[in-house]
């Protein structure tokens, strides 16, 4: 292999609206369901999450993009173009047509860039980084932006609970760029994997081409999220566990060389049993679930963006992502930073 992929560069970027676990209990009681600031925090870990204003063009989901990666080229010394690649994960995009790759090119100006959406939900950003360290392994490609954004609030449907209390909107991103194949810091592995058989535990019904939006669906809230929270929350706990196991034993490596676990943020306690299960101590888990909430592909990049900013994650050390999502799709990274 001529060469490996490095982290250069993070940066994220959330909607300045948020809503408090009492503004979720009034919006679910505009709809005659309820529940409880104290139940949403016991059960998920959530106090409050960002909701963007869709007639605010600058919180579009391309716009929280275009600012997250804009944090992290400055902080990789570099400018939109020398981006030879964008891979967009996102399952809430600007628009069906065209991609949001594309919208986020337009705005950002990466003109030498080619943009892709990539759709694996919450999965997004650890398969858009699993890509991004093909390409440049490659040598196709030099410079990528990895972006994991979400505007997930319209889909909300809140008629149910289960969607209502856990998700939220922002972005995270990461400048990825060719290094030494033996460099010290790289990409180490990853590993990826998606069971189909598993899509109806979350989906949209309506809006695609298998199913036309009419005033009727409409009506019946079938463009919004369906989502067995009890099932998904099960496979959750195991996958996770297995993907990090996967991943520090290919390597070589045992929880004790890990240095930081980035699971994705879904529900604060299905982080705490899978770290109960792997045995990572609670001192090495990255977590920004409590004042996010769920953000999809944006869980992962915001968490560690924030703990490269603040100094917790330094060079030479150990970082382990960690993710499943709609699909269903799972995966594990493993980073010498
Ligand atoms: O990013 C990937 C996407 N999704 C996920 O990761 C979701 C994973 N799942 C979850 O996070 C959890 O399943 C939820 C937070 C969605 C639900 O929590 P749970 O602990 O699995 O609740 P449950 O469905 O097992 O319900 C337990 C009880 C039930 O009452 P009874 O039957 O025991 O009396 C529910 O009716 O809690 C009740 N309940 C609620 N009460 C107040 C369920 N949701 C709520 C609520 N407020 N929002």
């Amino acid at each position: 292999m001529k060469y490996a992929a490095k982290i250069i560069g993070t940066g994220c970027a959330f909607p300045e609206r948020r809503m408090t676990n009492n503004d979720i209990v009034n919006r679910l009681e505009e709809e005659d369901v309820a529940t409880d600031d104290r139940w949403i925090h016991e059960r998920t870990g959530i106090r409050e999450r960002r909701f963007s204003d869709p007639s605010n063009p600058e919180e579009r989901n391309s716009s929280l993009g275009v600012a997250a990666a804009r944090k992290a080229l400055e902080m990789a010394g570099r400018t939109p173009e020398d981006v030879d690649q964008i891979i967009y994960a996102t399952c809430s995009p600007d628009t069906l047509l065209p991609s949001t790759a594309c919208w986020f090119q337009h705005k950002i100006g990466a003109s030498r860039a080619w943009a892709m959406d990539l759709n694996a939900a919450c999965s997004g950003f650890v398969y858009g980084l699993a890509t991004a360290d093909q390409f440049i392994k490659s040598g196709q490609t030099r410079t990528a932006l990895v972006v994991g954004a979400e505007v997930l609030n319209p889909f909300i449907n809140w008629r149910d609970r289960g969607t209502g209390i856990l998700f939220g909107d922002g972005a995270g991103a990461a400048v990825v760029e060719r290094t030494a194949p033996e460099a010290p810091a790289r990409i180490l592995s990853s590993h990826l994997l998606s069971d189909g058989n598993l899509w109806e535990l979350l989906y949209i019904p309506a809006g695609g081409s298998s199913m036309e939006l009419t005033p009727e669906r409409f009506a019946e809230n079938m463009h919004k999220m369906r989502m067995n929270g009890k099932e998904i929350f099960k496979v959750a706990v195991r996958t996770l566990s297995e993907f990090a196991n996967r991943a520090l034993e290919s390597n070589g490596f045992t929880i004790d060389d890990l240095d930081w676990f980035v699971p994705h943020q879904a529900n604060y306690r299905i982080i705490e049993a899978v770290v109960r299960r792997i045995g990572c101590p609670r001192e090495k888990v990255i977590v920004n679930v409590d004042r996010y909430g769920n953000t999809s592909a944006a869980t992962i990049p915001t968490a560690l963006d924030e703990a490269v900013r603040d100094g917790r994650i330094q060079a030479g050390q150990l970082i382990l992502l960690d993710c499943f999502g709609a699909g269903l799709t799972y995966g594990a990274i493993l980073i010498r930073w």
